[in-house]
């Protein structure tokens, strides 16, 4: 929680620094100190609160848009938005990072983290939607029913009004409040899961804590063994309990193991990084 706390606050400055013209040279990518033994250090990456920049005012000129067979609403819809695209040029410091190596992942309330790559968004007319024009006076969202179940739509709702609903590469994150950019660059391409959203966050949190020391198909440290390369960690060890308990404490495994405790971490964090490892199996890059 307090981490949380320290994050939103990170986000919050930096949001302020962002937005000031004369300061975006302050800002640079938040590049993770080198730890000590690296060979890879984690991706760069920005982080844009867009609550905190809605407190700034960013969002008070829009335009009205209209997306023809919405694929939350299943109705034809207009909203107001501003473009996705001038709104990160003008309110973060996106211009450090290279388009080509960049994904954009979407972080909604309700946990859900789908991601895309920046360039494939930047080729299309996405808007970040902040109301419904349909919606009631002193309303700005209402819900949409989607297969039954009521869903939050409020705060923020990524459209476009240029692909059809039936390509399902395409991402339409309503429920948004934040958005990551993370650089995926040529080198960690091998072990980014560019396949499945639901592997991001185990992903980053493996790259965080993990990377400086362990590398997967060669990317990344090698004070500790390589974990994917010829064999998984997760083919070999009896079980993810196992696993879990050893991470959090190796020297209960092994005396004398040079591995430190990695009790920063919750358990639902490793099992975050766990459910990464198990389908990096199926990933492998010799
Ligand atoms: C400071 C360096 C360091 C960090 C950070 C680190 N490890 Fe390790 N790890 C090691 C070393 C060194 C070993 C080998 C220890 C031994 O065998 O005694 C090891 C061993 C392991 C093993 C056992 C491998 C095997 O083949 O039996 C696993 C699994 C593992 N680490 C997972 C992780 C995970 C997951 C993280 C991140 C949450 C992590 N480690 C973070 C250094 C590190």
């Amino acid at each position: 929680m307090r981490q949380f706390k320290f994050l939103s606050i990170a986000c919050v400055l930096l949001a302020l620094i962002c937005c000031n013209p004369q300061k975006k040279q302050a800002v640079q990518q938040n590049r993770p100190p080198a730890g000590a033994a690296t060979v890879a250090t984690p991706h760069d990456s920005l982080t844009v609160d867009l609550l905190a920049l809605k407190d700034r005012g960013a969002f008070q000129k829009t335009v009205a848009v209209r997306v023809v067979a919405d694929p939350v609403f299943m109705a034809t819809k207009s909203f107001r938005a501003v473009p996705l695209r001038a709104f990160l040029e003008k309110y973060t410091s996106v211009e450090n990072m290279d388009v080509a190596q960049t994904q954009l992942i979407f972080e909604c309330g309700d946990g859900y983290n789908p991601s895309m790559p920046l360039k494939k968004i930047y080729a299309r007319n996405a808007y970040l939607a902040v109301a419904d024009m349909a919606a009631p006076k002193g309303q700005d969202w209402v819900n949409a029913v989607k297969d039954g179940h009521q869903k939050t739509i409020e705060p923020f709702y990524v459209v476009y009004t240029d692909v059809p609903p039936s390509d399902y590469s395409f991402k339409w994150p309503y429920n948004l409040v934040r958005m990551k950019l993370v650089s995926v660059s040529e080198e960690t391409r091998a072990i980014f899961p560019h396949d499945d959203d639901t592997m991001v966050e185990g992903y980053g949190l493996f790259r965080t804590n993990c990377s400086t020391c362990h590398a997967l198909n060669a990317v990344g440290g090698v004070m500790g063994p390589e974990l994917n390369y010829p064999k998984n960690v997760t083919e070999y060890w009896k079980s993810n309990d196992d696993l879990k308990a050893f991470i959090k404490n190796p020297t209960s495994y092994r005396r004398g193991c040079t591995m430190p405790a990695q009790s920063q971490l919750t358990d639902a964090a490793i099992d975050q990084i766990l459910k990464y490892l198990t389908y990096m199996k199926n990933h492998k890059k010799s």
